[in-house]
């Protein structure tokens, strides 16, 4: 009883105060009346209201005072309107970040993916059908590769080897090594030349899989590689995760000799087919770059993620091209994000230390394990015991084979060799494949935003 009124008297305060705020801003129509709240609700985090836009005012001027708003509460603000309603969803976070430690979510399906928790103490979860392809942005240090690593290993203790397939990219630093030996691992890419050869591979398996998923689409019976394993259950096709941890280097060039220009921007190439053709045939992008500039975020990449991702980010140009808001992702703590689908709302990733991540992947770890490079290994040393040449121990340039210079192999005569599911053999030299119908490139391909 006496909880309830303190509750009542709190929630009429923190009315008075919007009233005063929207009074010092003179937020009024012509009849006197504001944005009003309704439905204020205390939450754990703070309070959640219904706001009304009353005649003759607009969304968008409550979206400029947000800042405002934020700095007299003293809180974090959300605001969500739908198209079709005059009523804006409103968030009040007076709550600091928590303190909870990582565990993982069990039970959640391939294609979706844990980023951290709400304000609410609720997970957040994605589901990758629904919101393909996630951009992560954020300043160093602001927690992008610690969420990453929330994400990676919900996927892996939930997961077969025959439902989740992760393709690794780092060419920066070395926070994914850890996963290296992961057996849902197919790739683990640590120069530029691997990973053209591991996008390579995955630009054949979207081919494969478009073959396979066509006919019925034909027919009408499927849509998305989800449709066709309801259909053909016996012969299931894995979630594919393509995982580019720190991506801004690609994108910069400067100073690169021409082999090096060419290879990133192949590179790039492949990317953004992921990012055009993934959805359906279940490949999906995790990209996380830090200091999103209009030089090194990809527009098309951006574009086609529906899963926005911004940790804090140090000024507010940098906010506006990660979030398109100049406001939303500063002043964010280490560990807190804002995320945005459909709707925007905050997030804070728990407590991660790498000790907590091994204990939760190791029984996952399987040291040599079959991956992409082994399998090309092996193509390759067929070729010199038949070539009768000695095999050089430094590694060929997987670019040099771009140039259509090498032969294509026959897989068959690999002893034991066993082609993963949807992959009838390994090809390296590179086609275009699908039909891309995107308007000429962008010069550089880079655009202001
Ligand atoms: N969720 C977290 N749990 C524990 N420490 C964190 C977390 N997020 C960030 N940190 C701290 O901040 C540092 C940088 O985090 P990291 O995720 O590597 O940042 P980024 O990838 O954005 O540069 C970590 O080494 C750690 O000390
Ligand atoms: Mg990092």
């Amino acid at each position: 009883m006496f909880e309830k009124l303190k509750e009542g008297r709190e929630i009429a305060q923190f009315q008075n105060k919007w009233i005063n705020i929207m009074s010092n801003l003179g937020k009024f129509n012509k009849m006197k009346q504001t944005y009003s709240l309704n439905n204020v609700v205390k939450t754990q985090y703070g309070y959640k209201a219904d706001i009304l836009i009353v005649d003759g005012l607009r969304f968008k001027e409550l979206e400029d005072i947000k800042d405002t708003i934020e700095d007299n509460y003293g809180c974090m603000c959300v605001l969500n309107k739908n198209k079709r309603s005059n009523v804006v969803y409103a968030d009040f976070i007076f709550a600091e970040p928590n303190k909870d430690k990582y565990s993982v979510i069990t039970g959640l399906k391939p294609w979706e993916v844990y980023l951290g928790n709400g304000y609410n103490g609720e997970p957040i979860i994605i589901d990758m059908i629904k919101y393909p392809h996630i951009l992560i942005t954020g300043g160093t240090r602001s927690g992008k590769s610690k969420m990453t690593d929330c994400i990676i290993t919900g996927l892996i203790c939930n997961c077969s080897i025959e439902e989740l397939e992760l393709y690794l990219s780092q060419v920066a630093k070395s926070d994914l090594i850890l996963y290296e030996d992961v057996k849902q691992c197919r790739a683990f890419a640590d120069t530029l030349e691997k990973t053209l050869t591991m996008l390579q591979h995955l630009d054949k398996k979207m081919e494969d899989r478009d073959k396979l998923i066509r006919p019925y689409r034909k027919k009408a019976m499927a849509d998305n590689y989800q449709d066709y394993n309801k259909i053909n259950k016996g012969n299931k096709l894995s979630t594919v995760f393509v995982i580019f941890d720190e991506m801004s280097s690609l994108f910069q060039t400067k100073g690169d000799c021409t082999d090096i220009k060419s290879l990133k921007e192949e590179i790039v190439r492949l990317i953004r087919r992921i990012a055009q053709f993934g959805a359906s045939l279940g490949v999906f992008l995790i990209c996380s770059l830090q200091r999103p500039t209009v030089d090194n975020l990809d527009p098309f990449i951006k574009s086609q993620s529906t899963c926005i991702i911004s940790f804090r980010q140090n000024n507010s140009k940098s906010s506006e091209v990660a979030t398109d808001d100049s406001t939303m992702a500063l002043g964010l703590e280490q560990r807190e994000f804002v995320y945005k689908t459909n709707l925007s709302n905050y997030g804070i990733v728990p407590l991660v230390d790498n000790k907590n991540i091994y204990s939760f992947i190791e029984p996952s770890l399987q040291p040599n394990h079959r991956t992409i490079f082994i399998d090309l290994k092996k193509l390759k040393n067929i070729k010199v015991s038949k070539e009768k040449i000695e095999e050089n121990s430094k590694e060929t340039p997987i670019f040099d084979k771009v140039d259509k210079k090498e032969p294509q192999l026959n897989t068959s005569n690999i002893p034991n060799y066993v082609p993963y599911k949807d992959t009838k053999g390994l090809k390296v030299k590179e086609e275009p494949r699908m039909p891309i119908n995107t308007q000429k490139p962008i010069k550089g391909g880079k655009e202001r935003i």
